[in-house]
């Protein structure tokens, strides 16, 4: 019977049933197939991030919350920690230097070491053409969707190199694969996405850290409203590919905490559609 329901990769749990069987002074211990494994996830105050942020925690991890926004940590924080998960947060603009390495030090006092790190902090595209985009926000594009994921994984990897591994998640985009007219440099921002996964999964495999990335299709959340409130765009977007309906960001969740799960042991270097169909061959 426990078997059985090991097997449902943390179902109950993720339904909110999650067992608390011991507390200590970092917090509640659950289990589950992540149990007592530290996660750190940008960009999870709202949206997708906050999605996998809970899930990761449902299914037994502790979960480092971050974002630009001290007030939307704290809330975050809160509402996970009403839910009984173990949660704790910190700012963190993942463009800037000082604020990842207070990232980095902050999980390190808090629970002692690092397993995942799931990048899933971007910028908000500015609506406009490929070419007529500045080098300022060429730079800011670059900066906090490409470079800033390699960096702060510099930072943290050592740490989960003393775990004995780890798993790396980013979160790239279906804009990847089919650019969207409407995203202009961030389309370009998301496909180097699917390079930094490859180069990094080379890499660091004899390091025993896996790098994979999700890319999830058009999802409901604030940063996509330029998408799904356009009844024009998003008619013609749902014809196209058959959609019954728009993604919600827990259908963003599960994949990744299974892509940090022992389950995905012999996975790296992979990229995975979160969008109801997929433009790959
Ligand atoms: N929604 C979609 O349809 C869709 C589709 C494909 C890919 N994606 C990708 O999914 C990821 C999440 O998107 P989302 O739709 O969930 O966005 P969202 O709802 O706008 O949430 C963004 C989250 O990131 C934080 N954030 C924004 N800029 C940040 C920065 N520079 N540093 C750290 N945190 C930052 C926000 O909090 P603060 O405001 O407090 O910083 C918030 O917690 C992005 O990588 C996006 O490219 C989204």
């Amino acid at each position: 019977m426990l078997q059985a329901v090991a097997r449902v990769h943390g179902g109950l749990l993720r339904f909110g049933i999650g067992v608390s069987v011991r507390r200590s002074s970092s917090g509640t211990h659950q289990r589950g197939v992540l149990s007592n494994k530290v996660a750190v996830v940008t960009g999870s105050t709202y949206g997708i991030g906050f999605a996998i942020a809970r899930r990761l925690a449902q299914d037994g991890a502790h979960v480092v919350i971050s974002s630009r926004k001290q007030q939307n940590v704290d809330q975050a924080v809160a509402t996970l920690r009403e839910e009984g998960l173990s949660v704790m947060g910190t700012v963190c603009h993942v463009g800037k230097a000082e604020d990842r390495t207070k990232l980095v030090n902050t999980t390190l006092e808090n629970y002692g070491g690092v397993d995942f790190l799931v990048c899933n902090a971007a910028v908000n595209p500015p609506v406009g053409s490929t070419i007529g985009a500045s080098d300022q926000v060429w730079n800011k594009i670059l900066e906090v969707n490409v470079k800033s994921p390699a960096l702060l994984l510099g930072l943290l990897l050592p740490h989960m190199e003393k775990r004995g591994g780890g798993s790396v998640v980013l979160v790239s985009s279906i804009a990847a694969y089919s650019p969207l007219v409407e995203l202009g440099a961030y389309n370009v921002s998301k496909t180097a996405l699917l390079g930094l996964t490859k180069a990094l999964a080379v890499e660091l495999t004899l390091r025993d850290i896996r790098v994979n990335c999700i890319a999830p299709g058009v999802i409901k959340t604030e940063f996509s409203k330029i998408l799904h409130t356009n009844e024009t765009f998003w008619t013609q977007f749902k014809n196209k590919h058959q959609l019954k309906r728009i993604g919600q960001p827990e259908d963003c969740a599960g994949i990744v905490s299974f892509l940090c799960s022992p389950d995905a042991s012999y996975i790296t270097g992979e990229n995975i559609l979160v969008a109801g169909f997929s433009p790959r061959l």
